[in-house]
């Protein structure tokens, strides 16, 4: 039998899918001392407890309070919930996005892109998916002036204290010292935007739904710019990284997507986000004694919802291992699921195509230099990504 407390981060980080693939098997609901809550690694355990009124993403546990501050988008439910998520979300919606990413992003896809022609290749990670990612997200949110590796030093800081469940004190100064770079620049920033309305989403949180002439504190909306640049910034860049690598690995299936892209580019990014999830896990509470599919929980348990694994159970993907773009095309659970959804989904989706696209289009003979290696649990991306044209 599974012994949970073998676990250690440094396997998780490394490669947890076959930590996942025992748990499912043989402990699919359980602690995990060394995460400090439960991890749910079953695709039906997890949409059970998404669909459950017994369990609240308002969890103490979740790292990301620590990190980022309270009221925060992904830790509050009811009435705070919908007041800061439709700060953000109006922006963001398929509509919207379509009225405007091409123009935003197509521009700085083929400006990251152009050195790297000129190089005849490098690193896609560093030098182009993240980029692309962190600058239309920081574009796009009001937050135009920040240049890329400033952008990339923030994303990657925040990303230490959202996944620090082991309450690491070398994550938690990483992320402090980003966090208070992020403030620096956005108190007087949102100072401005209070008097001057400019319509992004920053200038929308302050003002939206607000009595005339009135504000919201920055303390109120900080919180939640956090979530959304770390989010923002960081997942859609990772996505298209993935992807890629996937398709890089699998000559035949990258051959078949550049003859058929109209066709194929959808399904080909679905089965990126569902082969790799780029966050891995979400954090529910347990408000109640309750039940999960036989398995009694008691109320305040944490519990780790592993999407990552949920993307694999090998009940709803045949062979969930191998990424095929020609897999049935089955919902994954990359996005979230209830309440929380990713506000971002569409957005992301949308940039990820122009970004693939971009490339794929300008470079005909795109090869990999060296094996991709991927780290992460909770965020999980190719490392580098080096290729020659
Ligand atoms: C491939 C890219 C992305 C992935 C895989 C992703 C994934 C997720 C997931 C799994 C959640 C739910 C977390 C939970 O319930 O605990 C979430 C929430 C969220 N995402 Fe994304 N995301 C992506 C891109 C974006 C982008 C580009 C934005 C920018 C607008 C964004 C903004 C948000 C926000 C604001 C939330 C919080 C929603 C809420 O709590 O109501 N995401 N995302």
């Amino acid at each position: 039998m599974f012994d949970p407390r073998s676990i250690t981060i440094e396997a998780l980080e490394s490669d947890p899918f076959p930590i996942y693939a025992r748990l499912r098997a043989e402990a699919p609901l359980t602690g995990v001392p060394v995460a400090n809550c439960w991890f749910a690694t079953r695709w039906k355990d997890i949409e059970a407890i998404n669909r459950s009124a017994d369990f609240t993403a308002a969890s103490d546990e979740a790292p990301v309070n620590e990190a980022f501050g309270r009221p925060n988008v992904l830790t509050t439910e009811g009435p705070v919930h919908a007041e800061l998520r439709g700060g953000i979300e109006p922006h963001y919606r398929p509509k919207k996005v379509a009225s405007y990413i091409e123009a935003l992003v197509r521009p700085i896809a083929e400006a990251q892109l152009a050195p790297l022609l000129a190089a005849g290749g490098g690193d896609l990670m560093a030098e182009y998916f993240e980029p692309i990612s962190a600058l239309s997200l920081a574009r796009s949110f009001g937050l135009s002036a920040v240049d890329v590796a400033t952008l990339r030093r923030w994303f990657h800081g925040l990303s230490q204290g959202a996944i620090n469940f082991e309450r690491d004190p070398a994550r938690k100064a990483q992320c402090d010292r980003a966090v208070a770079e992020i403030e620096a620049l956005l108190l007087p920033l949102l100072a401005r935007l209070a008097r001057e309305p400019d319509g992004s989403p920053l200038s929308h949180l302050l003002h939206s739904g607000m009595p005339e002439g009135e504000t919201r504190a920055p303390e109120r909306i900080l919180p939640s710019v956090k979530v959304t640049l770390l989010g923002g910034m960081q997942e859609p860049g990772h996505g298209a990284g993935t992807t890629l690598t996937g398709l890089l690995q699998a000559p035949e299936q990258l051959a078949a997507l550049r003859a058929d892209p109209d066709g194929l580019m959808a399904q080909s990014i679905d089965e990126g986000l569902r082969w790799v999830a780029p966050i891995g896990t979400m954090m529910r509470t347990a408000t109640r004694e309750t039940e999960i599919n036989g398995t009694s929980i008691a109320p305040g348990t944490a519990i780790s919802l592993i999407m990552a694994s949920a993307n694999r159970d090998e009940s709803r993907f045949p062979d969930p291992d191998r990424f095929d773009i020609f897999r049935p095309q089955t919902a994954h659970m990359s996005f979230g699921a209830g309440a929380h959804f990713c506000a971002g989904k569409w957005f992301a989706k949308a940039q990820i195509e122009i970004a693939l696209r971009t490339l794929l289009e300008a470079v005909p003979n795109l090869r990999l230099m060296e094996t991709p290696v991927f780290r992460g649990w909770e965020f999980r991306a190719p490392q580098a990504l080096r290729v020659r044209f």
